[in-house]
């Protein structure tokens, strides 16, 4: 038998699931349905935040069934100085204009809420037909800006998590479900 662990077992650094794989897919498809109920008749543009949404949107892009169009942006923030000033740098802009579209900002975390609050600044400025973000996760305890999400799919608790494309240090975003990750994991790697 092989050594690996198939990403359908619990992986070895995670403390115990918080959201299951079928958990995920049920509520992907109810926020699937609620989006092109909500844009009958138009089209939009979903805009991943990478590199955290990327699993996200896959899977909710196929659940919605308007006519889509996909975008990509990278951001990275200034270290510490986002903490405060809220001020992150545009790693990778958007290939295409936003202005006269529908979008729809798609992340898989909220927590301080400095990162969307830039971006949706950032496009709300070229000027969108509209704007909305559906987020897959929120930890509403953390925030420092406010920001509206206007599709939820989870509120979690404040705990590390990790899986479904939430990441420590670039890890486990291929889990299927998202997990507390153990405490010895990353106390570890501070030394
Ligand atoms: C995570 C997440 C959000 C942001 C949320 O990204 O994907 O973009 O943090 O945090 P905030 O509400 O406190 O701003 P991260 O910077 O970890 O990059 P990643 O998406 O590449 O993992």
């Amino acid at each position: 038998m092989s050594d690996l662990h198939p990403v359908t077992d619990i992986h070895p650094d995670i403390d115990r699931i918080l959201i299951s794989q079928e958990e995920i897919n049920a509520r992907i498809a109810e926020l699937g349905a609620q989006i092109s109920a909500d844009y009958q008749g138009e089209e939009l543009l979903l805009v991943c935040i990478l590199k955290g949404a990327f699993v996200f949107m896959a899977d909710l892009a196929r659940a919605i069934t308007v006519p889509v169009q996909t975008g990509f942006i990278a951001v990275s923030s200034y270290g510490h100085s986002t903490q405060s000033s809220g001020v992150v740098r545009i790693m990778k802009d958007l290939d295409q204009s936003v202005e006269g579209q529908n979008v729809l900002i798609v992340e898989d975390i909220v927590d301080t809420g400095l990162t969307l609050a830039y971006i949706a600044s950032l496009l709300h400025d070229r000027h969108p037909k509209s704007l909305k973000i559906c987020a897959l996760t929120n930890k509403p305890q953390c925030r420092k800006k406010e920001v509206t999400i206007d599709y939820c799919g989870f509120v979690l608790p404040n705990e590390f998590v990790v899986g479904y494309g939430l990441d420590y240090q670039d890890y486990y975003r291929n889990l299927p479900y998202i997990g507390v990750l153990k405490p010895s994991r990353y106390a570890q790697s501070h030394g």
